[in-house]
């Protein structure tokens, strides 16, 4: 069949064949996606055999909970970030903190603390690196916004993250920090460590026959929020992790990278209330305000609660 007659069929099946009113954005884009899916099957002579298997892959992904690390591992995660980027620079936004992808594994309802949290439970402390992050949430014309939310989360030292991983405690490794009256923010943490999609699972799977690792740099979710402003969906990444550039979720970004000092002198390290040295990294957001002719900055998604 050529492109045209399965544009025809797919018209037939999808909008000829309603017979009550539709949702008709829906049924533009089913409509599109069972023509493109029919031509792909037609060009690229995709037996049944090969298209049951696919179906049955879905189904299985579905059931593991995997469609959310599978996106981001085919790049469309990335894709949609791309496109927000290039929805924004048409309407004259450039510049800020850049964003990148949210991932499968935000929690909401983490605990709220105005100024200053410590992430860890300390069950980890023997092992890890001690981590400070600190600085100041921006508006575009670099005024300090007071108040500001910075949602932030990251995966313990074997790459799981509390919640999903049910053997941490509750909300460890996330909270909600309240930027003070100028707008700064800051937590103690443990050295986050990349990891890796889970072994034998989907995405691994497909990773596997694409000839592709499902390896991620060590990496810290955000979210940061303000009244007026647009939210912002980021990560920060690790400097130095081998995999810094090659992630398989496509979310590293120039401007995501901070620099890590690590601080040996004693007087800093007992102003701590440390016994050894750590890490710090200094690292500002810079938000842009609302914009009503853009779509919203905040992503429709079902969320984990708890
Ligand atoms: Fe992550």
């Amino acid at each position: 069949m050529n492109h045209q007659q399965i544009d025809q069929l797919a018209r037939q099946w999808i909008v000829d064949a309603a017979d009550r009113p539709a949702n008709p954005r829906v049924q533009a884009i089913v409509l599109r996606l069972v023509a493109d899916l029919c031509k792909a099957m037609e060009d690229l002579d995709i037996q049944p055999g090969e298209f049951w298997k696919g179906v049955d892959f879905l189904a299985k992904a579905g059931k593991n909970n995997e469609l959310g690390l599978l996106t981001p591992g085919l790049g469309l995660e990335r894709f949609m970030n791309i496109r927000a980027d290039e929805a924004e620079a048409r309407a004259g936004i450039e510049g800020g903190t850049p964003r990148t992808i949210e991932g499968p594994l935000y929690v909401a309802g983490a605990p709220e603390s105005p100024g200053f949290a410590r992430l860890d439970d300390g069950l980890e402390s023997n092992q890890a690196e001690v981590l400070f992050m600190q600085g100041t949430v921006f508006d575009a014309d670099g005024k300090p916004l007071a108040g500001a939310k910075v949602e932030v989360w990251h995966a313990n030292l074997l790459g799981n993250y509390s919640f999903f991983d049910s053997s941490q405690s509750a909300f460890n490794l996330r909270r909600s920090i309240i930027a003070d009256d100028q707008g700064r923010y800051g937590f103690r943490t443990i050295m986050p460590k990349g990891y890796g999609c889970p072994p034998g699972g989907s995405t691994h799977t497909l990773l596997d026959l694409l000839g592709r690792h499902g390896q991620r740099p060590a990496h810290i979710h955000f979210f940061v929020s303000a009244p007026g402003q647009r939210k912002l969906t980021t990560q920060i990444n690790i400097d130095g992790d081998e995999y810094l550039w090659d992630d398989f979720a496509f979310a590293s970004r120039e401007g995501l990278v901070p620099p890590l000092r690590r601080v040996e002198d004693p007087v800093a390290i007992a102003a701590k209330g440390l016994d050894r040295p750590f890490a710090t990294i200094d690292f500002d957001f810079h938000l842009h305000a609302d914009v009503a002719a853009l779509p919203r900055a905040e992503v429709d998604r079902v969320r984990a609660a708890a």
